[in-house]
């Protein structure tokens, strides 16, 4: 699934123009070749440098390199985390890039619902994910602002790589909103400092680069914020992704819903 944030998608220029230069019965005239070429010299001097600029970076390339890989690792962490979080696992809320795969993998799963929040907007995703909008299944929305849904509305709440967009103003809010709308648990999967993201930082769609917290920044944050980690649980993850051979590449971290 290729997807780009909306301002990078251009109409072809002149398509009007086009249209009215091919139409059967209007003659060319000498004005309209010029027009003509002018056009088409704007054509290949566009298709030149269309890998220059930061637009010919393909999304795949930026996510490759820094942005959605901890949506991945949760991707492949699902079974662990269903062995972690049993029942908890009915009612699940995923909030970050590439939401639309979490979902439907999340709904493949037996007993399973899911929804999720997705922070880049979706124009230019594929059919599936268009079709999980329009069933409301993901939503589009900033992350910075509450989200509305009631308190304990889903039983476990999933955040990837979302959070490393956010400066620590935001996610003083940001975070405990999602323990609220959480019972049983929020589970954080967010990149690690050793990670080679910062290369292309520059290049956030945030319009902010990713900042990698590490274990001890994010344990005071959690303090400081009031939110505890539930040992329990990490314990178990740990013990079920090491049966599983399954070693994650990102920091997650478990904590209680405030209930
Ligand atoms: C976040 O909240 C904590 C505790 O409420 C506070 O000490 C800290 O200064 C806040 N940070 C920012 C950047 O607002
Ligand atoms: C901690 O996680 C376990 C799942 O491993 C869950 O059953 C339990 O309810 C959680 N505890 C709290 C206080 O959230």
């Amino acid at each position: 699934m290729s997807r780009r944030p909306s301002t990078s998608s251009r109409r072809p220029p002149g398509s009007g123009l086009t249209a009215a230069i091919f139409h059967p019965k209007s003659r060319p005239s000498p004005l309209l070749s010029v027009v003509l070429g002018a056009l088409g010299v704007i054509l290949v001097v566009g298709y030149l440098f269309r890998g220059s600029g930061l637009s010919g970076i393909s999304r795949e390339a930026i996510v490759g390199a820094y942005g959605d890989s901890c949506t991945l690792e949760l991707q492949k962490a699902i079974p662990v985390l269903k062995k972690t979080y049993g029942d908890s696992m009915l009612k699940v809320l995923h909030v970050g890039p590439d939401s639309c795969s979490v979902i439907s993998k999340l709904l493949k799963e037996k007993d399973t619902e899911a929804w999720g929040i997705e922070p880049y907007d979706v124009e230019d995703a594929g059919g599936m994910c268009k079709t999980l909008v329009n069933r409301g299944f993901v939503r589009v929305a900033d992350i910075k602002f509450p989200l509305i849904y009631r308190e304990n509305s889903f039983s476990l709440v999933i955040v990837s790589d979302a959070l490393d967009y956010l400066s620590p103003k935001y996610l003083n809010k940001t975070l405990p909103d999602l323990a609220r709308l959480s019972s049983d648990g929020l589970v954080i999967f967010t990149g690690s400092p050793g990670q080679s993201k910062a290369k292309v930082a520059e290049l956030s769609k945030f319009g902010r680069p990713a900042k990698m917290r590490s274990s001890t920044w994010w344990a005071r944050f959690f303090v400081q914020t009031s939110l505890l980690e539930n040992e329990t649980a990490a314990k178990k993850f740990e013990v079920e992704a090491t049966k599983d051979s399954y070693t994650p590449r990102c920091q997650v971290f478990h904590l209680k819903s405030f209930n």
